[in-house]
Order: C-alpha cells, then structure tokens, then sequence
C-alpha cells in the first residue's frame, strides 16, 4: 500500500549533510514509500499568544504534515541536542492543545554528524519529545550517521557501499514499522 511520508530536517544549511542524506534515503526507500521534504525554514518562532490566530506559515505547515502517514526525522546534533529549528517546528505542528499533527503517526530518526558519534544526543533527545507526543519510533535499526563529511560523492550520492546497504535496510524496517502501526 502507497505511504506517505513527510520528511524534516534539522539543518537550514546549504550543502547541509543531513538534507543530503534525506534525498538519498528517499531514493533508497521501498516502492510503495512517497516521501517529501517538509521545509522548517519559514517557520517563524512559536509563540503560545498566536494560537487563536497563527500565522500563514504555521497553518501551511501542520497542513503539510497532517495528511501524512508517517513522518522520517534526519537531523543533526547541535550541543548534544536537537537543533533549534527542528524543535520549533516539532512545537509549531503540537500546537494548539488538542490539535497536535504528530499524535500517532510512526517516525523514524536518522541522525547525521561528520563526528564519530553520529548525532547520538540528538537522535535521543528526540525520541523523548516524540514519546510525548504520542509517536511510536521505529526502534531498530538505530541510525546513528558519523564521518558524514566523507559519505557522499560529487553527485550526492551515498559513495560507501556499506552505508548505502544499511540505509535501504532502515528504510524497509521503517516501511514495515508503518504497516504494522497503520495496518
Ligand atoms: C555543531 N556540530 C555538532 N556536531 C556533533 O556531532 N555534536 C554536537 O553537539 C555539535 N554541536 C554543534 C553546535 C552548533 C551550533 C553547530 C553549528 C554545529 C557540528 C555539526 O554536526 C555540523 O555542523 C554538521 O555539518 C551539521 O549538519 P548539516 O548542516 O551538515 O546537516
């Protein structure tokens, strides 16, 4: 069955490593998986005075995300956390109370670092925000990405065979974990 799945990721930087490998996961992904890039970038600050009234941005936004069947989260670490884009718009789509766009849509994390530790405070620090709100996150395999700086070649792609492997494998437990969570 066709699924699709919003995509969010956590840097806003031009030839970010994350937003690399987010289009290189969509191409690695199973047939019947349509992912999409959400972008965060517009996103101004959330603010809890504007619920009655949100902004056009907010609105387009969560309208982005509700019709989605599952959500892929790819992101890098920033001091150890999330980066503060990504948490605004994991606020933003939470928002107003009651209306969350997230509840009980399945996730995946995928965290990116030219580090060695592969964005692993990152990847944690999302999980308990998306325990709150209710999304169940795939759980294996974990997708701890390090030595990004040295995973792509001039054209984008995954250039590490073993890499490219691991990540078609996620992408068909994430599938699987969609349509058992959906099914
Ligand atoms: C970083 N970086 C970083 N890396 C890491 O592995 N752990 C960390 O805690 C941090 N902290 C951090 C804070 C801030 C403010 C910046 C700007 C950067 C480095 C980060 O992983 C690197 O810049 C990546 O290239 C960011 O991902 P994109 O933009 O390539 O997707």
């Amino acid at each position: 069955m066709e699924r699709t799945v919003a995509v969010l990721v956590g840097s806003l930087r031009k030839d970010s490593f994350n937003r690399k490998t987010a289009l290189a996961l969509t191409r690695l992904a199973p047939a019947n998986l349509k992912l999409g890039i959400v972008e965060i970038r517009g996103l101004t600050l959330y603010d809890q005075d504007h619920d009655a009234g949100p902004p056009v941005c907010w609105v387009e936004f969560r309208d982005a995300i509700r019709p989605a069947d599952a959500v892929l989260f790819v992101t890098p670490e920033y001091n150890r956390s999330v980066p503060g884009v990504l948490k605004n718009a994991i606020d933003v789509g939470s928002r107003p109370y009651g209306h969350s766009v997230w509840a009980g849509k399945p996730a995946a994390i995928v965290s990116v670092s030219p580090g060695a530790m592969g964005g692993f405070g990152a990847n944690h620090h999302l999980r308990q925000s998306l325990t709150f709100l209710d999304m169940p996150v795939l759980q294996q395999p974990e997708a701890y990405i390090g030595n990004a700086a040295a995973l792509f070649d001039d054209k984008g792609e995954i250039a590490n065979e073993g890499t490219r492997a691991f990540m078609t494998k996620f992408m068909a437990a994430f599938a699987a974990w969609i349509e058992k969570i959906r099914g």
